[in-house]
C-alpha cells in the first residue's frame, strides 16, 4: 500500500477556510469540489492509458487515451458525494458507483447500507472518494468490498486523515495493491472518533444533519 499525503499551498489554503467552524454550507461545498480537482491530480497520476496516434494540422503523432475498461469512480455516500464533481470533471470517461456506508456513532463500526457496483470489477481501476478517513474502518471496508468483487487496483483520496486511522488501514491492507492520497494528515482521533482539528462531520457540512 502507498500512501501520498499532498503538499501544495493551494490545497492547504483552501482547507483552512474548510475547517473554519463559520465556513457556511454552499462555500465548503465548493472548497470540496476543488480540493477534490486538485488531489484528483495526484490521484490519478497511475490511471491507465494506452498509445492513441491523432494527426495534428502539421503532422502524426502518437498520444495517449484511456484505457479500457474505463477506470471506475466510487464515492462513499453521503460525504463522498461532495467530491464525486471534482474528479468527474477530470475524469469524464469514467463509469461511477456507489457504496452507501455509515458509521455507529457508539461503536464506530461501518455498515453497508446501499450498494450500486458492478457485479464484476475484474481488471477494473477503481478510484474510491471519501473526505474524511478518521478510524479507518470505512474506507478499509470500501477498499475490501472492491478488492473482492474483483477490482485489481484501487486508488482512495481523501481530504483529511487521522494518524491512527491510517495506521489502522495501512495494518489491513499490508501487501495490496492500494494507494491512498491524502490533503493532509491531523494530529490526532478524539474520544468520539472525530478527527483533531478536522473539520467537523463532513456530511453534515456538506448536506445538513440528518
Ligand atoms: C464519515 C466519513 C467517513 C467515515 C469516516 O461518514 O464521511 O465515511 O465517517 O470514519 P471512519 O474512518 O472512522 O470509518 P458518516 O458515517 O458520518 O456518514 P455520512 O458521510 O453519511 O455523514
Amino acid at each position: 500500500m502507498r500512501v501520498h499525503v499532498a503538499d501544495h499551498p493551494l490545497i492547504t489554503h483552501k482547507l483552512t477556510v474548510l475547517r473554519d467552524e463559520n465556513t457556511p454550507s454552499p462555500l465548503f461545498r465548493s472548497l470540496v469540489e476543488e480540493l477534490m480537482t486538485l488531489l484528483a491530480y495526484e490521484g490519478t497520476r497511475n490511471v491507465r492509458v494506452e498509445p492513441v496516434e491523432i494527426q495534428t494540422p502539421v503532422a502524426t503523432t502518437t498520444g495517449v487515451r484511456i484505457s479500457d475498461p474505463k477506470p471506475l469512480i466510487v464515492p462513499i455516500l453521503r460525504a463522498g458525494l461532495g467530491m464525486l464533481e471534482g474528479m468527474v470533471k477530470l475524469l469524464p470517461s469514467a463509469e461511477v458507483g456507489f457504496l452507501g456506508m455509515a458509521r455507529d456513532e457508539e461503536t464506530l463500526e461501518p455498515t453497508t447500507y446501499a450498494e450500486r457496483l458492478p457485479d464484476d470489477l475484474s481488471n477494473r481501476q477503481c478510484f474510491v472518494l471519501d473526505p474524511m478517513l478518521a478510524t479507518g474502518g470505512s474506507l478499509s471496508a470500501a477498499i475490501e468490498f472492491l478488492l473482492k468483487r474483483g477490482a485489481t487496483d484501487v486508488t482512495a483520496i481523501c481530504i483529511l486523515a487521522a494518524p491512527e486511522g491510517l495506521k489502522a488501514v495501512e495494518e489491513a491492507l499490508h501487501g495490496l495493491d492500494v494507494t491512498i492520497v491524502l490533503g493532509a494528515v491531523d494530529e490526532r482521533l478524539n474520544e468520539h472518533g472525530f478527527i483533531v482539528p478536522g473539520l467537523g462531520d463532513a456530511g453534515d457540512r456538506l448536506y445538513g444533519t440528518v
